[in-house]
């Protein structure tokens, strides 16, 4: 018995499909590379864009005529896109054929719903309910790194964002069950992790026991052991600097910041609901600058927000500029039924916003290409994650800042401390060699 998981959206996803691989397992299924000959097929879905609505939509659809043949084939629906209002109508309308839809806080009904499934009852439940990690047996997929969740869900209500309504509002976990779970990660052997929030800057607001995300930060930190530590998403109006004292007193935790800027104009982001300004924003990354040094800093940037005018826009552009990001992602904004921003008057019209991205894209390579540069001739610990499946005897890994960097070498490494160094780039690659010079 066979099953495929289609991951669709960011890492908050990418790891619960291995909380769902492990359910799957423990009920006798195995991971299968070809949907065609699975038993199960799971989609767990992202909504964030119209886009990405549209494209899982199509593969729900391409599976109406395996259904027809496999009869017995299981077909499941989870993640944020069932947990939108109507959505759980609309599949059950458009595609009859699925079995399972489940929102984002049922999958401990997961393991119940394959069984009515098998006996042919279709199982509907996007409810929202608070689950505990521990309940479930997960089945890490990306060794030699991990994801841990430190907080679900969203308080923030950008006027562009779904989240909020999707993922519901802000649960942290407790901070002995996160300890633990990262303790017993670094004791198996993983070398990278990565705690995962929409907001990991308001971790334990909501406990009420005086906790925040900088104590988290010193007792993870004190964890022994060669492993490195990572966290997103940070949101500008929460980072304190109590955090980036920790991120520098612990050589553990890297010196790598995701910090979504969303857009450089002050009026957009009030209009956006970011809670900050342009100014604030820029102050905010030279206190990090100035505490890391080597400091990676990524961002996500949208374009086309609506009322955003040329000027706003070349205001992106000038942020963009000054921040030095060692990459973006760029998006365009996409209108979300329930949120506040679809309402507002002057939506930008399609090839405006098309100009935008790729006036945007040009200026973030042009800022990525320099850094590259910069980082030529200079030796780096990199972590060792995987082959490089374009590359015959190739590897590659991160940077502590973040960065990939591509060398010659093999499987062996995976999970290994390398030292590299840097020979070329190619835009937002690095190609380096393994040498035994210092850094
Ligand atoms: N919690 C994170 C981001 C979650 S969504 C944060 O606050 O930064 C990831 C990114 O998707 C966002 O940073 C934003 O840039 C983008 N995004 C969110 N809603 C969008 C929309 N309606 N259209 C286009 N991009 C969107
Ligand atoms: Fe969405 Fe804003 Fe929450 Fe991020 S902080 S998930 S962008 S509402
Ligand atoms: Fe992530 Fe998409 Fe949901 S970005 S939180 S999977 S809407």
């Amino acid at each position: 018995m066979n099953y495929f998981i289609h991951t669709y959206g960011c890492q908050m996803n990418v790891h619960d499909s291995e909380k769902i691989a492990g359910i799957l397992e423990d009920l006798g299924y195995v991971s299968f590379t070809d949907v065609k000959d699975a038993d199960i097929v799971v989609f767990n879905t992202c909504c964030i864009r119209e886009t990405s609505e549209k494209k899982i939509y199509g593969h729900i659809g391409q599976l109406k005529k395996l259904k027809k043949v496999k009869k017995d084939m299981i077909i499941v629906v989870c993640g944020c896109m069932s947990q939108q209002d109507g959505v759980p109508a609309k599949i059950r309308e458009s595609f009859p054929y699925v079995d399972v839809i489940l929102g984002t806080s049922n999958l401990a009904e997961l393991k119940d719903a394959i069984l009515q499934a098998k006996r042919k009852r279709k199982y509907t439940n996007t409810n929202f309910c608070i689950y505990q990690e521990e309940d479930f047996n997960q089945l890490r997929t990306s060794y030699p790194n991990a994801w841990v969740n430190i907080n679900y869900g969203c308080n923030n209500f950008c006027t562009y964002c779904i989240v909020p309504y999707v993922r519901g509002r802000e649960r942290s976990r407790q901070m002995d069950d996160i300890v633990k779970e990262v303790e017993q990660l670094v004791e198996n052997g993983y070398k990278e992790i990565t705690l995962l929030g929409q907001n990991v800057n308001s971790y334990g607001k909501d406990l009420g026991g005086g906790e925040n995300f900088a104590n988290l930060l010193h007792r993870l930190g004190k964890i022994p052991g060669k492993f490195r530590l990572r966290f997103m998403t940070s949101h500008p109006k929460d980072l304190s600097e109590d955090v980036i004292d920790a991120v520098a007193q612990y050589p553990n935790i890297c010196n790598n910041i995701h910090l979504p800027v969303q857009s450089g104009s002050t009026e957009i982001l009030r209009r956006m609901n970011r809670h900050y300004t342009r100014e604030k924003y820029l102050e905010c990354i030279e206190m990090i600058k100035s505490k890391l040094p080597d400091v990676g800093i990524t961002t996500d940037i949208m374009i086309g927000f609506p009322g955003e005018t040329e000027k706003d826009f070349l205001d992106t552009l000038d942020l963009v500029q000054k921040a030095q990001y060692s990459s973006a992602f760029c998006f365009v904004y996409s209108r979300r039924k329930g949120t506040p921003a679809d309402l507002m008057p002057d939506q930008i019209p399609e090839d405006v916003k098309k100009d935008r991205i790729t006036r945007l894209i040009a200026t973030q390579n042009k800022v990525t290409r320099e850094i590259s540069k910069q980082m030529t001739g200079n030796v780096y610990e990199v972590l060792v994650e995987g082959t490089n499946p374009k590359f015959e005897g190739v590897v590659c890994g991160r940077t502590e800042s973040g960065r990939l960097v591509n060398f010659k070498g093999d499987a062996s490494l995976i999970g290994q401390f390398v030292n590299v160094k840097i020979e070329k780039s190619a835009s937002a690659t690095l190609w380096g060699v393994i040498t035994t010079e210092e850094k």
